[in-house]
């Protein structure tokens, strides 16, 4: 049975301290959310507490934060744990720790890697792992998980994230399938470009990839609770005529989607030199 109601539901949010996670916190705690946010930046989550309760000063939910590394199984038992034990249950569980990283593959190293799979994927996989056991008594509950539109093509100088997101998708239809008719819904994430902290981390990378946000926060925000009601299998927002347009050359025809990409990339590298040159 779909969450159709976020009052008095509770909800744990990885990423919390930044970025979608937090836009979504802010949203769930003014319909009336008890939030759990749970991020690796302590500075960040307590910022984030000091926001919602100035923001949503009439919101009637509680407020916890734990700091968490979703990397480690223990920290994210420890925090599913804490959230039962505090509210007695779980409704939702959104999934938005990540980083996003890039560059090109040849200098792409194996640490990197290791971290990119280790946040995006083995954080999503260990925080519906801890949580499953108090939904599957309950029998409902949602899981939220963030992977990108990285997730469903194949982007030049994006390979570790692409890889990563492209896990979580494959995880969370496999996941859906496997609850189906426990009253546990799945709902994957595939935003496109979103103005965040992330995409102004690595500004030369990101200016390689020609970033350019198409979405805020709020908005995939609002998106995401809509389709938690919805009991949405997929929540793709690709509101770019380019983007969505290789989205779905990538399902008729993916030889001609990378061969597509692959010719924009070189095109692109090859202005970059041009003006280098002078
Ligand atoms: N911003 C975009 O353009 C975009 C597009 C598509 C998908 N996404 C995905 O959405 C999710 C949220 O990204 P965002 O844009 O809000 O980024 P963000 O950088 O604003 O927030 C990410 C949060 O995750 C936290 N985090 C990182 N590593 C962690 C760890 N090991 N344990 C716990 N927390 C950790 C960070 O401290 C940060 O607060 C990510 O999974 C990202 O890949 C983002």
């Amino acid at each position: 049975m779909a969450l159709k109601n976020f009052e008095g539901a509770v909800a744990v949010i990885t990423g919390g301290a930044s970025g979608i996670g937090l836009a979504t916190t802010q949203l769930l705690h003014a319909r009336g959310a008890h939030v759990v946010l749970a991020d690796i930046n302590q500075q960040g989550l307590q910022r984030a507490e000091e926001q919602l309760r100035l923001s949503n000063s009439e919101a009637t939910g509680n407020i916890s934060s734990i700091p968490t590394d979703v990397t480690n199984e223990q920290q994210v038992q420890a925090l599913m744990r804490k959230a039962t034990e505090i509210h007695g249950r779980i409704n939702l569980v959104v999934t938005s720790a990540g980083v996003g990283n890039g560059g090109p593959i040849d200098l792409f190293t194996s640490a990197q890697m290791q971290t990119m799979m280790n946040i995006n994927f083995m954080g999503t996989y260990h925080c519906v792992q801890a949580a499953l056991p108090t939904m599957r008594q309950q029998q409902s509950g949602h899981f939220v998980l963030l992977s990108s539109v990285a997730g469903k093509l194949g982007a030049p100088l994006l390979t570790g994230y692409c890889a990563s997101k492209w896990a979580v998708r494959g995880f969370s239809i496999a996941l859906r399938a496997e609850l189906h008719g426990t009253g546990i819904g799945v709902t994957t994430v595939y935003p496109a470009w979103v103005e965040t902290p992330m995409i102004h981390q690595e500004e030369d990378a990101m200016q390689l990839l020609n970033v350019q946000a198409l979405l805020t926060a709020d908005q995939v925000a609002a998106e995401i609770l809509q389709a938690v009601t919805e009991d949405r299998r997929d929540l793709t927002l690709a509101p770019n005529h380019d983007i969505a347009i290789i989205l779905q050359i990538m399902k008729e025809d993916p030889d001609k989607a990378e061969q597509l990409s692959g010719e924009a990339f070189r095109q692109g590298m090859a202005k970059i030199a041009a003006q280098q040159r002078g």
